[in-house]
């Protein structure tokens, strides 16, 4: 019986540990739990989701209270297309956030970044783009393509002296995407450095519909690489999504793919950036708190615990000072926000049954998302006297991913 160390991931000149510990924003994946995979010789992700906000906390420059300065003429309308966001604050915050993880870097891993489409923040193209170069500016390893189908992203920077060099990844949930996406870059002569296949038990936003049940990683994986093969193409397929165990990642990787990208495992570790209390509502979450809902304002399904606080609240949309689901001024929680106010008896406290505003509440750690196997968390932790959890830390997960065999989890 092999463990996962009996693998590799090649990429460009790195023999690396075939472990990725998926991007997580808002800063869930805090550069702390990213460098811990760097450190242990695998990928770490940061994420750039609301990375105004992110650099405001760590670096103490106010770039989302400038924003909102900026845009106040929008708070009483519901037309919010004159909001805008600093493309220079942007470049200034994701570099310092960057700069600085890549500096703390140690080890032989690759700290690479998770930048999703979908952050539409008013103006797609630019925001993608600035987003994009500042963080190959601060000299990040690699840059992961999620949530979109980023037809246009190589494009947007292929004129950055890094485009080549750069490790270049996308998030693909079917075969058919990633065949469009190949083809979309055959000009440029640009093949990704790596593919991610995200089958639907992940978590975060699914790219499937509500009928992600139907769908199985192994299957859509099996299809990624016969693709490859019948193009002659090379190019090393990480899995995601329901990878519990290092057993699990074991039979990925005897049936071919590179590597495996994992994120659930590592929400309750001590080096996560959710709070203590979320954490511990994951560990003890059972099958039936887990949901896919549509209650993203993305129009993608998002699985969450169902005792997510951000559900059914009502506060008022936060566009100006965050807005990064943003599309020609619209965003579907303002428009559930408004049909709620119309609807609402002035005396009770205002509900939005609909969507939840996603900028908010995950910049308040408020959504707590969480792949389908959340409720096995509790095995991979000890309780404490008191009924709550010692959390392990992100080190002691990663090398259990790393070591074990038979199904087996290390307690710590
Ligand atoms: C709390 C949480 C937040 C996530 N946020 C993102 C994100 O911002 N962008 C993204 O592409 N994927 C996101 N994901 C998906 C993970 O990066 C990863 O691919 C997936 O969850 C792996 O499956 P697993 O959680 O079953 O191990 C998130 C997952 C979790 C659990």
């Amino acid at each position: 019986m092999k463990c996962v160390d009996d693998f590799r991931l090649h990429l460009g000149d790195k023999s690396l540990v075939p472990l990725v510990i998926g991007g997580m924003g808002v800063d869930i994946s805090t550069p702390a739990l990213a460098l811990t995979a760097v450190r242990l010789g695998g990928i770490g992700h940061l994420s750039d989701a609301m990375m105004m906000d992110t650099a405001e906390r760590y670096f103490g420059k106010p770039f989302s209270r400038d924003k909102l300065r900026a845009n106040r003429g929008t708070l009483n309308q519901s037309d919010k297309s004159p909001i805008h966001f600093d493309l220079g604050a942007i470049t200034e915050a994701t570099r310092l956030h960057v700069r600085h993880a890549m500096e703390s870097k140690r080890g032989e891993g690759l700290l690479f970044i998770n930048c999703m489409e979908k952050l539409t923040m008013n103006a797609p193209r630019n925001t993608l783009q600035v987003r994009l170069t500042a963080a190959l500016d601060a000299g990040i390893d690699g840059i992961t393509l999620a949530a979109g189908l980023n037809h246009s992203s190589f494009h947007l920077i292929s004129e950055h002296p890094r485009f080549r060099s750069a490790m270049l990844g996308i998030i693909v949930s079917s075969v058919r995407a990633l065949q469009i996406f190949i083809r979309r870059n055959v000009k440029l002569n640009r093949l990704p450095d790596y593919i991610v296949v995200e089958g639907p038990l992940a978590g975060g936003h699914l790219g499937f519909g509500m009928d992600w049940a139907q769908y199985d990683l192994l299957t859509i994986h099996d299809e990624v690489q016969a693709y490859l093969k019948r193009e002659d193409l090379s190019i090393p397929v990480v899995v995601a999504g329901g990878i519990f165990t290092g057993s699990d990642a074991v039979r990925f990787l005897e049936r071919g793919a590179a590597g495996v990208q994992v994120a659930t495992r590592f929400t309750i570790a001590q080096e996560c950036g959710l709070p203590d209390a979320a954490k511990q509502a994951y560990l003890n979450a059972t099958q039936n708190d887990i949901e896919v809902n549509q209650l993203s304002p993305t129009g993608y399904p998002m699985r969450m615990l169902r005792q997510t606080p951000a559900v059914n609240q009502g506060v008022r949309p936060n566009c100006e000072l965050y807005g990064y689901i943003l599309e020609n001024g619209k965003c579907e929680y303002v428009t559930a926000y408004e049909q709620a106010l119309a609807d609402a008896n002035s005396r009770d406290k205002l509900s939005v049954k609909d969507k939840i505003c996603l900028c908010t509440h995950m910049r308040n750690y408020d959504v707590w998302t969480c792949g389908h196997n959340a409720w096995r968390l509790k095995e991979t932790a000890r309780p404490n006297d008191d009924g709550s959890y010692a959390l392990p830390s992100a080190e002691h997960i990663f090398l259990d991913y790393q070591f074990s065999k038979n199904q087996q989890i290390r307690l710590p």
